[in-house]
């Protein structure tokens, strides 16, 4: 097990919701498993006026976040960890003058004996990063001369390539890259991990990972829920912006990579990048017309339930062309890509919430079983990333009987068959990582630069392009109807249902 150096963990947007609701179950699931340092404390710091007890209060003893994990816990415990959190008011903003905030650092660092070690963590609007940046530098809270200095940062990072070029040279100006640790959460995912497992500790599939062998790549990703009560932002942001550009391009990045040369931070970011560099960008209206669909969803009733439309929900404008399912055709310019094409697709409102990545083979060239059935049910293989995570191989068995029947049958993985590991919340392995210096799982400015150079021109022409259209699908359905006209002459997209398994497979009951 690696090494975790004693620090001090200080949040920018104490008070908000991703405070209480992912960063300190995942602090206090890395507590009750000892992966936290003897020495550590954590030190809010936000605009709201609130005493160390009260923020305790909030984001600890009375957290409904933590409720369900303190059933089987002491009260010593509990107490234990409620005691290593502080809070410091910065008053009416974020990019005044520390010499408060650095007071409470010292002071802490003195008390609670954290060896000078501090990651920050900014869970701001994107547009403070840079001022928070600047006035910790300001502060002399930025160098390095007595312990390590870490800057986490969350999503978005950017809105376009060029302001994500500009927040990248911003912070640049205050961190060095190897201290600015960006985060997105589906790189914690365990088997977003093993994607990177599956294809590079075995022998089996590499050898097939390429045009030779594959027909096409589809990725979907499905939420139920709607914008629930972040319309305001996301109206701005977009299905594309708030989960292709970052999420699915990762995943894209992991499937598509070159084996690296071994299992450093940097040969893995290395060869993500070149992957992303290596995806065709679409330059004119005709491949954005005919490789992109945007959609929304539209006011529906489900189980009885009256389901608003996204142009319902509050924060939203009721004009809105904000899309809240997007789906794109794209290919790879490489070597071992060459005209397969990906399809992903993203959205909210669907009929269950559904990540996957489906590798479907080729058909083999030469068929003997001319009247199986087999020719439409090619080899798959299913990546699931959530829920029932695991992995699915669907293949060709013989129907047992006279002639040559084929049927496809299930060879399948569950993670809930390893019982003896407990697989790690996204935000416990990513913290984790960071207090250990691990960058790995996290994304570099050239990767997150990348991305959003395949993104641009894509919200470019959505957004002025004059043959743009945006379709409504019903609250509850797959989303719109001519969407498998995109991955047409493929078949359909395959619309998974909660269970990785979704049809059992061919099997024989005695
Ligand atoms: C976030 C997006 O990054 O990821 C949300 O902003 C989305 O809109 C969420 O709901 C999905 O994450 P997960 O882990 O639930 O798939």
């Amino acid at each position: 097990m690696k090494m975790t150096e004693n620090q001090m963990l200080v949040i920018f947007g104490a008070s908000g919701d991703l405070t209480a609701r992912k960063l300190v179950p995942a602090l206090f699931n890395l507590f009750t498993a000892k992966q936290l340092p003897e020495n550590f404390v954590v030190l809010g710091a936000s605009r709201s006026n609130m005493s160390d007890d009260d923020f305790r209060k909030k984001v600890v003893l009375e957290s409904n976040y933590l409720k369900e994990k303190f059933e089987d816990r002491s009260q010593k415990d509990i107490d234990d960890f409620a005691a290593k959190f502080f809070y410091e008011d910065l008053g009416e903003k974020y990019d005044g003058e520390y010499g408060d905030l650095k007071k409470r650092v010292v002071e802490l660092n003195k008390v609670h004996k954290t060896g000078g070690n501090i990651m920050y963590y900014l869970s701001t609007p994107p547009t403070l990063y840079e001022s928070i940046a600047k006035s910790l530098a300001d502060a002399g809270l930025s160098t390095q001369n007595n312990g390590w200095k870490r800057l986490i940062v969350e999503k978005p990072f950017g809105y376009s390539l060029k302001t994500a070029q500009t927040l990248n040279k911003g912070i640049q100006q205050y961190f060095e890259e190897h201290q600015i640790y960006r985060i997105d959460h589906y790189l914690g995912k365990e088997t977003v991990q093993n994607l990177l497992v599956t294809r590079f500790a075995n022998s089996i599939f590499e050898p097939l990972w390429n045009r030779n062998y594959i027909h096409h790549v589809e990725i979907t990703n499905a939420e139920s829920v709607g914008v629930e009560k972040r319309g305001g932002y996301y109206d701005k942001s977009g299905a594309l912006r708030d989960m292709f550009q970052n999420h699915l391009l990762q995943i894209v990045s992991l499937i598509v990579m070159e084996p690296p040369i071994g299992d450093s931070p940097e040969e893995i970011r290395n060869e993500k990048v070149k992957a992303l560099k290596s995806l065709r960008i679409m330059k004119d209206h005709k491949t954005l017309y005919d490789n992109t669909i945007k959609g929304q969803y539209i006011a529906s009733e489900i189980d009885g339930e009256k389901i608003n439309g996204y142009r319902e929900e509050d924060g939203v404008d009721p004009n809105s062309t904000t899309e809240t399912y997007a789906a794109i055709k794209f290919f790879v310019d490489n070597w071992r890509w060459a005209d397969v094409p990906f399809y992903v697709r993203t959205a909210k409102r669907m009929p269950t919430k559904v990540t996957e990545v489906v590798i479907h083979f080729k058909t083999p060239h030469h068929q003997i079983f001319k009247d199986s059935g087999i020719n439409n049910k090619d080899n798959k293989l299913i990546i699931r990333i959530q829920p029932d995570e695991g992995i699915l191989v669907k293949f060709g068995v013989k129907v047992p009987g006279q002639g040559f029947k084929v049927e496809r049958a299930n060879l399948d993985f569950y993670y809930s068959s390893l019982t003896e590991n407990r697989v790690m919340d996204a935000y416990e392995r990513l913290l984790l990582d960071a207090m250990q210096g691990d960058a790995t799982l996290y994304a570099r400015a050239d990767e997150v630069e990348a991305a959003w150079e395949f993104v641009d021109p894509i919200l470019e022409y959505w957004k002025k392009g004059k043959d743009v259209r945006m379709y409504g699908y019903a609250a509850g359905v797959w989303g719109p109807e001519n969407a498998d006209d995109l991955i047409e002459g493929v078949g359909m997209w395959r619309n998974p249902g909660e269970n990785l398994a979704d049809d059992p497979g061919f099997c024989v009951l005695c």
